[in-house]
């Protein structure tokens, strides 16, 4: 029989009942280190006082209106988003999915308006994550995404990861523009080297394409800065954002240059709860923590020594850890000798929280807020599970 809830997910039978800054509790009192943030969200951890007072102050006046009417906290957040990247205007949604959805209207729109409607279709890399709906899934055209749900929406090139000569071959007379997450998170944790981000910028320029970078899971903080397409010094067309932007309250956005979003005017594009006044009072309340001086620098330095730690890691279990990969607060490696759901199980047991991606990939995305402490628990508890796989492969 079907469960009341659709089975679509594989779920763990914990259930967290409560969450503090770091620390998730289940409903058995249990701690976990949160290295997981609920795939990337909770960038101020959890029940961080300024959110939850913005999300009560804001619940207790006003919800929701439409937006046929204005919104003012949206504008303020708009224009805080706009100051801080290469952007002139924002779209907000509910869902990262939704911000994708924005980003392929906005480059067909662009094309259509300037006379060239066949410039439609977009260039993805091979591995990427864009969501769900059917033209995120038809975008990262990953078979165990798409199948089944043929007819996929037409306009996807996907080609190999980091591969630049594969982007030139892939451009012809319908190509439109270029679609890359800065450091892919689902597909492995893997970082578009910086020239590759510059040489896709020059592709762009030169071909006439919009360049848009999927910052849902690398962006909002998570590397050291705002986007993490900044490291490369780029200026993107496109930035799409959700995840760390609401802090756990859903919301996404799709930002965009003046020129980029030129085709999208009055009726081309829409959301009923997008942008309402509870999610702008949270996304507000997110940016207030996360521009104040200093916060960027501590997540860079803990990023830093995040990595250094698992360096050193790699180091005592040189068999286990082929790869340690990642940017900032989103960190993996890889362990191909040990099914990676696992090790995940193992380190859930032993109280802390991490996550799968692709690719054999133990991922890690701990709140914005840890300190060396957290990270010394983690490694702990890292050293413990792998060392107990060692002794469990030695025994049998
Ligand atoms: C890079 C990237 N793009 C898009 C999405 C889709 O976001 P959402 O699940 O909020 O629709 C995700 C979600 O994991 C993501 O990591």
């Amino acid at each position: 029989m079907i469960t009341p809830l659709m089975p679509t997910y594989a779920r763990n039978p914990i259930a967290f009942e409560r969450g503090e800054g770091m620390y998730l509790y289940d409903t058995n009192g249990k701690q976990y280190l949160d290295f997981y943030s609920g795939i990337g969200v909770m960038c101020m951890g959890h029940s961080h006082p300024t959110l939850v007072k913005a999300l009560q102050d804001q619940g207790a006046k006003l919800w929701h209106t439409a937006n046929g009417f204005t919104i003012p906290e949206g504008e303020r957040l708009a224009e805080r988003l706009i100051a801080n990247c290469s952007a002139d205007t924002v779209f907000f949604g509910n869902s990262g999915a939704e911000a994708i959805e924005c980003a392929i209207k906005m480059v067909r729109k662009y094309h259509h308006d300037k006379g060239n409607a066949g410039k439609y279709r977009i260039i993805t890399m091979a591995s990427a994550f864009h969501g769900r709906t059917l033209a995120g899934i038809a975008a990262a055209g990953q078979e165990k995404l798409t199948k089944g749900f043929e007819p996929l929406p037409e306009g996807f090139d996907v080609v190999p990861f980091n591969d630049i000569d594969a982007v030139k071959a892939a451009i012809g007379p319908e190509t439109g523009g270029i679609m890359v997450e800065p450091v892919q998170g689902e597909g492995g944790i893997r970082p578009i080297p910086v020239e590759t981000m510059q040489a896709l910028r020059t592709i762009c320029d030169e071909h006439g394409l919009l360049l848009a970078v999927d910052e849902i899971q690398c962006g909002m903080g998570r590397t050291g800065k705002l986007f993490a397409y900044e490291w490369s010094g780029i200026e993107p067309d496109i930035i799409t954002a959700a995840k760390g932007i609401g802090g756990g309250f859903p919301l996404g956005a799709c930002l965009a240059t003046e020129e980029a979003a030129s085709g999208m005017i009055v009726g081309t594009h829409g959301s009923t709860y997008g942008g309402n006044p509870l999610a702008m009072a949270v996304g507000n309340a997110v940016l207030d923590e996360m521009l104040k001086p200093g916060f960027l620098e501590h997540v860079e330095e803990m990023g830093s020594m995040l990595h250094g730690r698992l360096a050193a890691l790699q180091q005592r279990h040189s068999d286990l850890i082929t790869e340690v990969r990642g940017q900032g607060l989103m960190a993996g490696i890889r362990v191909p000798s040990i099914p990676t759901r696992d090790i995940v199980l193992d380190l859930i047991d032993r109280g802390m929280c991490p996550a799968v991606a692709g690719d054999m990939v133990v991922r890690m995305l701990p709140p914005l807020i840890l300190n060396e402490d957290h990270i010394d628990e983690a490694m702990n508890k890292l050293d413990a599970t792998l060392t107990y796989f060692k002794e469990k492969t030695a025994d049998s």
